[in-house]
């Protein structure tokens, strides 16, 4: 069954609380996650997003328990992606003629994954939609973060549904921010931005200046993933122009992999040097082999400094930090330093290697990086201790 939200608005998503991996692999959901979907009962019937394809059968199923498909007036689409555009197919073939909204790139993409002639009406921002006593006033918001993303503002209840923006991957029975358990909530919300906003912060600053300067009166964020923000809304919309804004706390995270603990050893020496040249710092220490390389990104997100290392193995460094360094790449951190470390037995390319890496993913490299020969011995330690200390002094 459905969730009344408010008198005329049902929500009638899935709640996935098994969903453990999403974008195939590329990021770990260890809360679930759920894909809101709202129906709107006004004058007008109107249907906001799907759900994922894996749900299809049962997302009609359950919307036939609240309406009769043919009542529905209008298909509103804010993001195409298959996460909530996938039960269209099979809704549409009850209802082959209803009208679906959505942006210009939206019906490219939805003719691209499912290659129908359905009755798209592309939309632009500015255009409304009078449902009833309610007015639908659709806000293009191209790379958030898709280019066909768009949130569409209804009028007399004030809800902002917002698709992917303001989301998080997070399964909550009672739907709302103030019921959910607040610290997982936060948690996931941040590894949400970091991993999929991060890059489009630019946008998402310009995006959110301009729904601000319209004044609009917001009872309810309601995101297509994740909690509905209706305790104090505007709070994840601040919380966005913080995160937007080169986000950083007092952070520096030591990611690194190891064979024989050579690079395991200088990380922790570096973190006590670091730790003993400023007490007030967080040092984190990851294993980039063993830990989820989501929540390595998150930390990063948190960091005004990291420093990166791997032993020499083979002319490069190692399987590991290729693929974290490639995200890292693709997330386009701002304002960050970063510095490389390793041991090595022979050739020793590793550390220049992870320092390119760096300075291409955008991370101000000042220091050329430590290199220890085999096993670092006490003197070795010392030496990562001073270089911890000396990072301090570098950020
Ligand atoms: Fe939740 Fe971009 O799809």
């Amino acid at each position: 069954m459905g969730k009344k939200i408010t008198d005329k608005v049902t929500w009638v998503g899935k709640i996935d609380w098994e969903l453990k991996y999403f974008h195939g692999n590329e990021y770990s959901t260890k809360k679930g996650s759920s894909y809101n979907s709202y129906l709107i009962k006004d004058k007008k019937t109107v249907l906001i997003d799907t759900v994922w394809q894996p749900f299809d059968k049962e997302f009609v199923s359950r919307l036939k328990q609240e309406i009769n498909l043919k009542d529905i007036d209008y298909i509103v689409m804010n993001h195409n992606e298959i996460d909530h555009s996938g039960a269209l197919p099979e809704l549409m073939r009850e209802i082959p003629n209803t009208p679906i909204y959505c942006t210009a790139n939206g019906a490219k993409i939805l003719k691209g994954h499912y290659h129908q002639e359905w009755n798209y009406v592309t939309v632009k921002t500015g255009d409304t939609l009078v449902i009833g006593d309610s007015t639908l006033t659709f806000i293009e918001a191209p790379m958030l973060h898709w280019p066909d993303t768009m949130f569409t503002y209804m009028s007399g209840e004030n809800i902002l549904f917002s698709n992917d923006a303001f989301g998080q991957h997070y399964a909550t029975e009672s739907l709302y921010n103030d019921t959910a358990d607040t610290a997982e909530l936060f948690a996931e919300a941040t590894k949400y931005y970091a991993n999929i906003l991060t890059p489009f912060s630019k946008m998402v600053i310009k995006k959110i200046e301009e729904v601000l300067s319209f004044n609009l009166p917001v009872s309810m964020i309601c995101p297509s993933h994740g909690v509905l923000w209706k305790d104090n809304p505007t709070q994840i919309v601040e919380q966005y122009l913080t995160w937007a804004k080169d986000y950083q706390e007092n952070q520096i995270t030591i990611i690194y992999d190891t064979m024989w603990n050579a690079t395991r050893k200088m990380a922790e020496a570096i973190a006590l040097g670091i730790e003993q040249a400023d007490p007030m710092v967080k040092v984190k220490i990851m294993n980039s082999s063993k830990e989820d390389k989501n929540d390595i990104i998150t930390e990063i997100f948190k960091s005004k400094a990291i420093l990166v290392g791997a032993p020499t193995v083979n002319n490069g460094y190692l399987y590991s930090l290729g693929g974290l360094l490639e995200m890292v790449k693709g997330l386009k951190f701002k304002k960050k330093s970063a510095t490389a470390f390793g041991s090595y037995g022979w050739s020793g390319e590793a550390v220049k290697q992870i320092s390119d890496s760096l300075k291409e993913a955008g991370f101000t490299v000042s220091d050329e990086g430590l290199r220890l020969l085999w096993v670092p011995d006490e003197s070795g330690l010392e030496a990562c201790i001073e270089f911890g200390k000396k990072i301090i002094t570098t950020i």
